[in-house]
Formats: structure tokens, sequence, C-alpha cells
């Protein structure tokens, strides 16, 4: 039988680490997709050749060096706009179905409004590249906004904060939808709206830094919402009979394991994913602002004596307009936390954490990854995946990222392939066991990247870059332009092979 399987029994080597591991028997069905992914601004580089514009991370990164852990910035990164093509075999080798990249907006239209031509060099860019990775088989996926947005759309009114945002957004959808309907079958509108605009307008740990809790966060996810359900339109209505395609939002999410059976904690949970999935996924799925999320931002808005809620109401035309904008779900999954019930936080704390409300930890006894920032708990997995079909009406679900780094950068990298091997596990079990209609993953990353404000602090890739000549300089470095890697080794691909094979 043709299908593609997961080998925990019969690759001895892989079973003398993980030995006590257990065995899945279940294959991903023939017609399951497994991919690799990354983002423009993280591997790129090139960050002002051939008519790009400055974008927010490229002033967040330059003008504030200290903001980024190895004062580093995405100026080289991994030099992928000159090296594309090594990425192009990278994935081929891989032997995967699809590759999910981004289009830097700023290469299109280097301020970000639309103008009458968009810039050639950078449509010539993705053309080459989607065309190369359609000639080998290999599926684009292509995300229109992954964080990099043009910085003069944030100087000129506030970026994510105005609703202006959302027409501006939509014409460059079209665009891009226009110049590469042809190439692209999967398209995302946005990926990860919370981190857009918990960690660049509410916290400010991303760019563009705006520091503003539980108000610019709440503004920010009104109009991230609004332009996706835009893009969405225009691509149902003028592109979709002749190209095809499909198109949905990327939302991130950890899993919240309740404490134990308590109702308060079980609530814990809900809540907890209510606000983080929930506020990008209610209102694309089940239509508003999930319930939980406007009556406690309501009650605490009004509470510290505020006239209206600090989470902007849904008209019944924008409830309207975003509802239903998906062709299927996408969930980023990394990591999982344990919450209980919590005291209520003074109303004058306006953070998302406060209104969330939960007690939120990483256990002891859950190993940490990702530089001890996220707990490796895999069953995590698999409970988002059914918390996602019971909430949305068992959609189907794509997995868009998922995967762990560390700062080593070793290739003596046990603990990823374990890593893999027990998400993609337990991936199998929700497909056959509990039902989900999951029909793709999707492991994060294909190369080592600029990892936002870890900078090169964070390895990841399925393929080691050698960054030394970079990371050692550190930021002067980056101001030298220097290339960051020599040579790229591959490595990392034995990982999904392992994990499992395509039987033809
Ligand atoms: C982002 C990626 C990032 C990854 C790992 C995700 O939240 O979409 O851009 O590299 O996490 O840190």
């Amino acid at each position: 039988m043709a299908c593609k399987s997961v080998l925990f029994v019969t690759l001895g080597f892989l079973l003398s680490f993980c030995s006590t591991a257990k065995v899945n028997k279940h294959f991903f069905p023939q017609n399951f997709k497994i991919g690799v992914a990354n983002a423009a601004a993280q591997i790129e580089g090139a960050w002002n050749e051939d008519g790009k514009g400055e974008t927010i991370w490229d002033r967040f990164a330059m003008s504030r060096p200290e903001r980024i852990f190895d004062h580093s910035s995405p100026q080289v990164a991994a030099d992928s706009y000159h090296k594309w093509r090594e990425d192009v075999e990278m994935v081929k080798e891989m032997g995967v179905d699809h590759y999910r990249l981004s289009i830097a907006w700023a290469r299109i239209y280097p301020d970000g409004y639309k103008t009458e031509e968009p810039n050639a060099k950078g449509v010539a860019y993705y053309k080459n590249l989607l065309r190369s990775l359609r000639a080998l088989g290999i599926e684009p996926m292509v995300t229109l906004y992954h964080w990099d947005l043009p910085q003069k759309l944030q100087d000129d009114f506030g970026g994510w904060l105005s609703p202006k945002i959302v027409d501006i957004f939509a014409d460059y959808a079209r665009t891009c939808f226009e110049l590469f309907g042809d190439e692209v079958k999967w398209w995302i509108t946005i990926n990860e709206p919370k981190q857009i605009c918990e960690a660049g307008y509410g916290t400010g740990v991303f760019a563009p830094g705006i520091v503003s809790p539980g108000v610019g966060n709440y503004k920010c996810a009104k109009n991230v919402l609004l332009a996706h359900a835009k893009a969405y339109h225009i691509y149902d209505k003028e592109f979709r009979k002749k190209n095809q395609g499909k198109v949905a939002i990327v939302i991130d999410s950890n899993w919240s394991e309740p404490a134990s059976a308590k109702p308060e904690d079980q609530e814990a949970s809900e809540r907890a994913l209510q606000f983080t999935y929930g506020l990008y996924g209610n209102p694309v799925f089940n239509g508003d602002w999930p319930a939980v999320v406007k009556e406690r931002v309501a009650q605490r808005s009004k509470q510290a004596g505020l006239k209206e809620s600090r989470l902007p109401a849904l008209t019944k035309e924008e409830i309207k307009l975003i509802k239903g904008t998906h062709d299927f779900l996408c969930i980023n999954h990394y990591t999982s936390h344990m919450v209980s019930a919590w005291y209520e936080a003074p109303v004058t704390d306006t953070s998302l954490t406060a209104d969330i409300g939960v007690n939120d930890w990483m256990p002891k006894e859950w190993p940490r990854g990702g530089e001890g920032w996220f707990s490796v708990w895999a069953p995590g997995m698999r409970k988002l995946l059914n918390w996602l079909k019971n909430t949305y009406n068992n959609p189907e679900i794509v997995i868009t990222e998922n995967g762990l780094s560390d700062n080593t950068g070793t290739l003596e990298d046990d603990h990823r392939i374990n890593y893999y091997r027990d998400y993609l596990s337990n991936c199998l079990d929700a497909i056959y066991i509990d039902n989900v209609n999951l029909t793709g993953y999707t492991a994060w990353s294909i190369l080592d990247d600029w990892e936002w404000s870890t900078g090169y602090h964070s390895l990841i890739g399925m393929y080691k870059v050698d960054f030394n000549d970079l990371t050692g300089l550190g930021f002067l470095g980056s101001l030298l332009h220097t290339s960051p890697k020599s040579p790229r080794t591959a490595a990392w691909q034995k990982i999904l092979e392992n994990v499992y094979i395509k039987q033809k």
C-alpha cells in the first residue's frame, strides 16, 4: 500500500536513544501533506537591495540593537535572497510535499502603498523561487504577511493600530494574487496575529515596539482580522475561479492543560485558549469575539471607569465580513503550559495576562525547549487538535509550524528527533483515534534563521547555517554585510526521513 509511515520500530538507531518511546504503528494517509517552512525577514537578508524598502523589523533591530538578544539584525540573515537556489535544493533533498515561505511586502511595494508598478526585481525574485519549487513538484504555501510591515506604514499612521492598514493590505494582497496566482494554490494571509498584536503593540517586545497593553493589542487584532477578511474576499471574488487555490489565516496557540478536574481549572484552560487562539479563530470560524473575551474585557474596562470596553466592538457588518473567511484552519504550535484558576488581577493592570486571569506555568517534569522559554509536552498537540476540532466544527486542519530550537547548533540533535517523533505521533493519534481532519504538517524551520528578538542565538533549522562569522562580529558583522555561512551543512533532513517515509 502506498503510504507515508512513521518508522519508530524499524530504525534501530532511532530506537537506541528513544527505546522507551511509545511506538505508533499508524501511517499518515496517502494524501497527507508534509512540508517545511520559513519566512522572508528571517532568511532573505538583502534588506535594502534591489529596491526593497525598510521594514519595522529592520528599524526595530538596527535602531536599538539591544532589543535583540545578540544585537543582530535581519540585514543578512541566511542570505537566501542570493542563495535561494540552495534553499530549493534543500527542500527538494528533504523530499517534502510543500514549502511554506513568505513574501516581503516591502520587496513588492517598498513603502507598502500600492504604486503603478510593483518593484520588478522583487517580483522576479519570488517568481523564480515559486517556479523552481513547482518545477520540482514542491507546492509553495505562501504567506503574504509574516511580520515585516513596511516601516513607512508604521511611520505614517501607526501600522496595525489604524484601520487605514486594512485597504492598503488588501491592495497588496490583490497584487500578489495577480502576480503569483498561477504558481500558488495555498495562500496564507497573515501569520500569527497574536504575536503581531500582543508582542508588537501590547508588550512591545517585538517590532514596532509599541507598549500599549490591553489597548493597542486589541485595536491591532481588529484591524488584522479585517485585513485578512478583505484579502480573503478579494481572492474569492476575483481569483478563485481561475486559480483554484485556498486561503487561510495562520493562528498560533499553546495548549493550556488544566491543572485539575476542578471546574475552575477547566474554565481557566478554556479561557486561556479563547484569549489566544479564540480571539482570532472565533471571529473567523464562528463570528464575533469569543463571549468570554468580550465579557471579561468589558467588565474589567467598566470597573476601571472606562466608558467603553478596551476591546473594540465588531459591528454586524464586520462580523459578517470576517465570518467564514477560511478554506482550512491553520495552527502553529510549539509548547504547552499548565493552567489553573487565579485571583482577579487589579483592573488597573490592563495587560492581556491580567485580562486572561489564569495561573500559567511550565511544570518541572516537562523538559524545556527553545532555550527554556517553552516546555516540551507532545500530548498537548493532540489535545489542541481536538479542541480545535470541537470548537470550530470539525474543520480541515493544517499544522503550519511546529519545531524545537536550541542555542547549541549541535548536529547530535536527538532531542529534536524525539520532539518531532512525539509530536507527529500525537498527530497520528488525533487522526486515527480522534478523527481529527488533519491533512497537513509543516516543520519549522528548513534552515537556521534570524529568530526575531533572539537573533541568531536560537537555532531551529533542519539545515545548519554557519553564522559564525556574523555572530562573531555581532552587530558590526551585519553592518559589514558579512556573509553568514560557508557552507550550509546538510544535517537535519534525517529527522523527517527517520520519522516518516514515503513508500511509493
Ligand atoms: C513564528 C516564526 C518563528 C517561530 C520560532 C513562530 O512564532 O511564526 O517566525 O521563527 O515561531 O520561534
